[in-house]
């Protein structure tokens, strides 16, 4: 059940991932589905509810800096100023791990991924499990693999019905996923685009944040850079404006049929069939982020079979707006 995050509520959230059990939690990002990262059992209900295959890790949420210490075994300088520079806030570091913890949640990996969400509710709920001896938690995006991410208390429930406990802690403010940088090999290396660019990252550690083409070495499993990922029903597609137009322009007059295509653009199109629902993009990049997930999700709830988006703008901002449709679209 979806339940407004009061004093109550977290005190059985926090109880019921003490058992063991599985909690939507909200983030700045997106929401997460939680368990003790701890429990191995209870991190295998999450790849069972999510459909993800078992050896994909997951991000471990703690309350601060100071949970690090707890998973990661070393914690490089640039690692250290980026956590200053950005935590709590929509960041991922992957750190060597201690053995023996999380392994099942780092998917069998030497490294751990580490997130601090500035979300309030997060907070809360991490300090509440953190008092009742939980010390992390495990928390992929609450949806089902390879799909979109949930960015609503009610996306949530929609991907697993009403008997998970979800907090509500309103509309993610972030809207796609954190930045992921991997700090275990000596060098920090972006894995995934996020709100965050690459220049604060790099100006915040004082060194050159590495993109992973510079990096040939293999790189750690990660299913949120697996090429068809973030998948609506629809067929995703990204166009140029003048594409975008040229596409409309062969529809003039196709109105029987029922609504088939959406499109969302920052550029005013003229649309002259009816079987066609625009939708306007936002110009600021980070309020696309916001609205990203959302908008697919609706898209989807419309009925439509194809989904044409306007290739968003070559610059660093949008890095991680086009990630996520890129993948959309490569499925
Ligand atoms: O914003 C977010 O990061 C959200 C919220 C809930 O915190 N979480 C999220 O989790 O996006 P998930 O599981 O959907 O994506 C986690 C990504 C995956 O691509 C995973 O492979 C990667 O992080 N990852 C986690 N631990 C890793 C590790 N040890 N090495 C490499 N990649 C890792
Ligand atoms: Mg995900």
């Amino acid at each position: 059940m979806v339940r407004s995050p009061d004093a109550v509520a977290l005190a059985e959230a926090a109880a019921t991932l003490r058992a063991g059990g599985l909690v939507g939690l909200p983030t700045e990002t997106v929401y997460g589905l939680a368990a003790d990262a701890t429990n191995p059992t209870a991190v295998a209900k999450i790849f069972a509810a999510k459909g993800r295959p078992s050896d994909h890790p997951l991000i471990v949420h703690v309350a601060d800096a100071g949970g690090v210490g707890h998973f990661a075994a070393s914690v490089p300088g640039f690692a250290q100023r980026l956590m200053a520079a950005f935590w709590p806030g929509p960041l991922t570091l992957i750190l060597p791990r201690r053995p023996e913890v999380a392994a099942a949640a780092a998917g069998g990996q030497d490294s751990v991924g580490l997130r601090c969400p500035a979300h309030p509710v997060a907070q809360a709920l991490l300090r509440a499990c953190a008092e009742v001896g939980v010390p992390g938690l495990a928390a992929p995006s609450a949806n089902l693999f390879g799909r979109v991410s949930p960015t609503t208390a009610a996306h949530v429930r929609g991907e697993f019905g009403s008997d998970l406990l979800v907090l509500d802690g309103g509309p993610c403010r972030v809207g796609i996923e954190s930045t992921i940088v991997d700090c275990s090999r000596g060098v920090p290396v972006l894995l995934r685009p996020g709100q965050l660019t690459p220049e604060q990252l790099s100006a915040a550690c004082g060194q050159a944040v590495l993109l992973p083409d510079a990096v040939p070495s293999a790189a750690p499993r990660a299913s949120g850079t697996l090429e068809a990922h973030y998948a609506p029903s629809a067929k995703v597609r990204l166009m140029n404006a003048k594409e975008l137009q040229t596409a409309l322009d062969m529809l003039q007059g196709v109105d029987k049929a029922p609504l088939a295509i959406a499109v969302w653009s920052r550029t005013a199109l003229r649309v002259k069939s009816t079987v066609v629902l625009a939708r306007r993009m936002p110009d600021d990049a980070d309020a696309t982020a916001q609205q990203l997930f959302g908008q697919l999700r609706d898209f989807d709830a419309q009925g439509v079979k194809l989904i044409w988006v306007e290739t968003p703008p070559d610059a660093p901002a949008w890095a991680g707006v086009l990630d996520r449709l890129s993948r959309a679209a490569a499925s």
